[in-house]
């Protein structure tokens, strides 16, 4: 009789969470606002962050982050989530950080993905062939309802979901400021193309990264137009499924906020790096990444230390 009994695993288990119960209870009347100001922004979710986030303050809104990206991209992922791991501080709104790829195709990522799985848990792998213009997009939007329905329960599990790259960099703060007061339906939300003609009739937002409220998410996933015509430059597609379906009315176009990495010659859609920035893309190489990441004093907390010199 070495194996603990059911019983008793069970009842371990209710005290360890009657003890988080009592003490993030006992934390939340003592320091309301310590817990308030509590990160919200999670890359790694365990059953206690979770468990304590039902404990405290509902934030304002709810935000899912999906990354496109593809399994072996492994040091980019690795460089993205360093730059929105610093940004865990947004006060006021859960933003969760996923990246998303379609079916694994070789042995070593089975293991290297697991790896990363297990250590950082954000990670959507969705029922599909690796693509970029051929519906990995409807994927992505269609499954979401399905993939989250049994971790959230009845309520809707976010209030938005935005599309983007692994060459965009969100600057989350800014990102959740101008999310605040706008409308949790019929939303879209993003940098509208043509730049240069933005009342164009088949103007849509840029694959740059874009948000759409839940109640549209939900739309695509059951409506029968999107599921049609999913084939195409996805930011574009995305645009022409709302169109069709006349939603989206509630539009907004971050323009100046959102905008290319600078080199020459300036355009309409690219500019020098401006300090209420809410996303730089075409970040295609290391360096545009660094040269972004300092502007926005992304290592600036970095202590002093005898053990290393930059
Ligand atoms: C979050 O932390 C960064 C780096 O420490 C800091 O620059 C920024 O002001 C903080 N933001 C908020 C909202 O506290
Ligand atoms: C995955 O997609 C394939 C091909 O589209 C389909 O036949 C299969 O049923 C799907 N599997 C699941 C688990 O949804
Ligand atoms: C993706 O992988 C799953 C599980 O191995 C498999 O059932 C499915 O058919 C694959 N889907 C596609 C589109 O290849």
């Amino acid at each position: 009789m070495t194996k603990p009994s059911l019983q008793t695993c069970s009842s371990n288990i209710s005290f360890v969470l009657l003890s988080a119960a009592m003490i993030s209870l006992v934390f939340f009347v003592i320091y309301p606002n310590e817990f308030r100001l509590q990160s919200m922004v999670t890359s790694r979710p365990s059953s206690l962050t979770n468990f304590m986030e039902t404990v405290s303050l509902k934030p304002d809104f709810r935000l899912l982050v999906g990354i496109l990206t593809l399994p072996d991209s492994y040091e980019r992922r690795h460089l993205v989530r360093h730059a929105y791991a610093l940004q865990s501080n947004v006060s006021d709104a859960r933003i969760d950080v996923r990246f998303v790829f379609c079916n694994l195709t070789k042995e070593e990522q089975r293991v290297l993905v697991a790896m990363e799985i297990m250590i950082y848990n954000d990670i959507i792998i969705l029922n599909c062939t690796e693509n970029m213009d051929n519906g990995k997009t409807y994927t992505y939007f269609s499954s979401l309802p399905k993939i989250l329905e049994g971790i959230n329960g009845i309520e809707r599990p976010y209030d938005y979901v935005m599309k983007t790259d692994d060459d965009t960099y969100f600057r989350l703060q800014n990102l959740a400021e101008s999310l605040r007061r706008l409308p949790r339906e019929d939303m879209y939300y993003g940098f509208l193309t043509p730049c240069h003609d933005r009342g164009a009739p088949n103007s849509y937002m840029s694959g740059m990264g874009y948000v759409l409220s839940w109640d549209l998410v939900e739309w695509i996933a059951t409506s029968e137009m999107p599921r049609d015509h999913q084939v195409g430059p996805e930011d574009l597609v995305t645009g022409s499924w709302l169109r069709a379906g006349g939603r989206g009315k509630n539009r907004f176009d971050m323009k100046l906020a959102m905008y290319d990495y600078m080199e020459e010659p300036r355009l309409c859609s690219r500019h020098e790096f401006v300090p209420d920035t809410i996303a730089v893309h075409k970040l295609k190489n290391n360096l545009r990444w660094a040269t972004t990441l300092k502007y926005f004093n992304a290592a600036e907390g970095l202590k002093p230390s005898k053990l290393y010199h930059l």
